[in-house]
Parts: structure tokens; C-alpha cells; sequence
């Protein structure tokens, strides 16, 4: 469909017939923008929990619409985003589902830890404590686990957090400004790849590093990309996408560059240099329009597509009326 068309949306309905790809036409793009207009309603609950129910459900419908792991995974990171917790059952069942890829499951993993969801402790313990689980799930799990406790004890009313610059619900919140090390650069930078401290610490320390919001603190978040956990990478490429400094360029074209690394790592290079979005990044997403790895190729489709649109002026990208 013409993007314009997004203007006249009235219906729910017809956003979920765009998202799941009914006509069987659509571009992957647009199911994307699709996906964040239903977004917007679903986080709406406080306003109108039924209207915002109605949105969950229907962006839900995508999980068994699809076989894209990229577009579902991005369904299971917008429903934690939601922050709506008609989701949580939903995300349970897709972490549950072992036909679902795993950077699917994981990202339903990271949405419940995102909803501070009690409810999901019992699943996110199983496959934390299941040996024969991947280890990005299991990590996931973990930091889930750790974020729900955090969000459900005393902490995040007695420590001092710095208000993040960024709208999105993180893994971990960010190391506490009067925390000790808060302003220690090399101390944060040593604890981000301290392999022997809590993966919740060490996360903790990352977002820490995002919001100094300096090129020092990206070259320390750019040392832990030979790190041997593909999720603390993941979320670091995802932090630079957030930054959007170009600094990270020369370090996330590396990353993407590695055939030997893990497919949500090197998605989510794809994605935060499309969020970069510099001259030099041009070639680097087109040489990986043909990628072997599926998830990386759709990353740079959409991530081109994205640059494409944004640069058209047609519309301010994923705003509802
Ligand atoms: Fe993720
Ligand atoms: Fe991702």
C-alpha cells in the first residue's frame, strides 16, 4: 500500500490485516509501521484498556501470521514495550513455544522482564534453570528474572536513577548516579566485561554508559563487542542504535561484517546503523541486502527502507493521530 495511507487509518483492523500481511502484499516496511500505529493504542491501556486490549490481541495475531523472525521478534519486543499486561500470557506462550526461533522467544523472554511482570517468575525460572537451553534464552531469562525482583523491591523508590533520554523499557535500569562508580569510566568499561560479574550488574553498567552520552563512554560500550555473550552484544549495537552517534559506525560495521557471529548480533548492528543513518552506512546495509542469514538480510531491507522513508518528508515515521 501507499505509505500516505496510513494517514486515513480508523481501524484497528485494518492495521492487524497489514501487520499479519493478509492481502499478501505488503511490504515488510509497512508492516512495520503498521505494527508501531498498533503499538501506540496498546500502550494506551491507562486511557482505555479495551481499545488498548484490542490492539495486543491483534498485533499478537502476527505469531502465528508469519514466519519472519525478524517481524516477530519486534512484535515480542513491542508488546513488552506496551507495557500492557494483557500481554504477559501471550509472551509466556511464545517463550514457551519451542517452533517459535530463538530470537523470537528471547525477545518474549526480555518483554516480560520489560512488563515487571511477577506472574511470569515460575516460566522465566524454568528455561533459566533448563540445561538444555541456548544460552542467549537462558541469559535472557536471568536478566528477567533480575529486573522483576529489582522492579517489584524497594529499589527503584530509594535509588537515585538518572531520567533516561530514551523512551524504551531497558533489561536492567541504569547503575544509580550516586552509585560509587557511576562516574569512573574505566571502572564501568571494567565492569561491563567483567565475564565473572552478574550479567544484571554488568547491564547495569552499560546503561550507565548510554546515558553519559560521550564518545569516551561508546568506546568503552564498543569494547565488549568480542565479548563471548551474543545478548550483552545484541543489547550494546541496540544501545548505539539509540545513541545514534556516529562514533559506533566503524565498530558496528565490524560486528556486522563477522560471518562467525550470532544472527541477533549482527541484526541489531544492521538496525542501529540504519538508526546512524550517515553516508558511510549506505554501503555497508547494502552489502547486506543479500545476506545468507535471513534475519540479517531483512534487517537491511528494512533498515534501507526505513532510511528511504525518512528521507522522503512524507510523514513523520510511526506518529498516530
Ligand atoms: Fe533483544
Ligand atoms: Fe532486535
Amino acid at each position: 500500500m501507499p505509505s500516505d495511507d496510513f494517514d486515513e487509518l480508523s481501524s484497528l483492523e485494518k492495521l492487524r490485516d497489514i501487520l499479519c500481511n493478509i492481502s499478501g502484499n505488503e511490504k515488510l516496511a509497512n508492516r512495520f509501521r503498521a505494527l508501531f500505529y498498533l503499538k501506540s493504542v496498546g500502550e494506551q491501556w491507562k486511557q482505555d484498556q479495551s481499545k488498548a486490549d484490542t490492539a495486543v490481541r491483534y498485533i499478537s495475531e502476527c505469531f502465528h501470521h508469519s514466519n519472519s523472525e525478524l517481524l516477530k521478534h519486534e512484535v515480542a519486543y513491542v508488546l513488552g514495550q506496551t507495557g500492557n499486561l494483557t500481554a504477559a500470557p501471550i509472551l509466556r506462550d511464545v517463550l514457551e513455544d519451542l517452533n517459535q526461533q530463538v530470537m523470537v522467544r528471547h525477545e518474549a523472554a526480555e518483554a516480560l522482564g520489560a512488563l515487571d511482570d511477577e506472574g511470569s517468575l515460575q516460566v522465566l525460572l524454568k528455561y533459566f534453570n533448563d540445561p538444555k537451553e541456548v544460552v542467549p534464552i537462558k541469559q535472557t531469562c536471568e536478566l528477567a528474572i533480575e529486573r522483576i525482583k529489582w522492579a517489584n523491591s524497594d529499589k527503584p523508590k530509594n535509588e537515585k536513577i538518572e531520567k533516561s533520554l530514551y523512551s524504551s523499557v531497558d533489561p536492567a535500569p541504569p547503575m544509580p548516579i550516586d552509585a560509587e562508580d557511576a562516574d569512573n569510566l574505566q571502572k564501568l568499561k571494567f565492569l561491563l566485561n567483567d565475564q565473572d560479574a552478574p550479567l544484571f550488574d554488568r547491564y547495569r553498567a552499560m546503561f550507565r554508559l548510554r546515558d553519559m552520552d560521550t564518545d569516551e563512554a561508546c568506546e568503552a560500550l564498543a569494547s565488549s563487542f568480542d565479548d563471548p555473550s551474543a545478548l550483552l552484544k545484541h543489547e550494546v549495537a541496540y544501545v548505539f542504535g539509540q545513541i545514534g552517534n556516529p562514533i559506533a559506525v566503524p565498530h558496528l560495521s565490524k560486528v556486522i561484517a563477522r560471518s562467525s557471529e550470532a544472527p541477533m548480533v549482527r541484526h541489531e548492528a544492521a538496525e542501529a546503523l540504519g538508526a546512524i543513518a550517515t553516508d558511510d552506512v549506505l554501503p555497508v546495509l547494502k552489502e547486506h541486502l543479500k545476506d545468507p542469514v535471513e534475519v540479517v538480510k531483512e534487517s537491511a531491507i528494512v533498515a534501507l527502507d526505513m532510511y528511504d522513508y525518512e528521507n522522503s518528508n512524507e510523514m513523520e515515521y510511526a506518529e498516530v493521530e
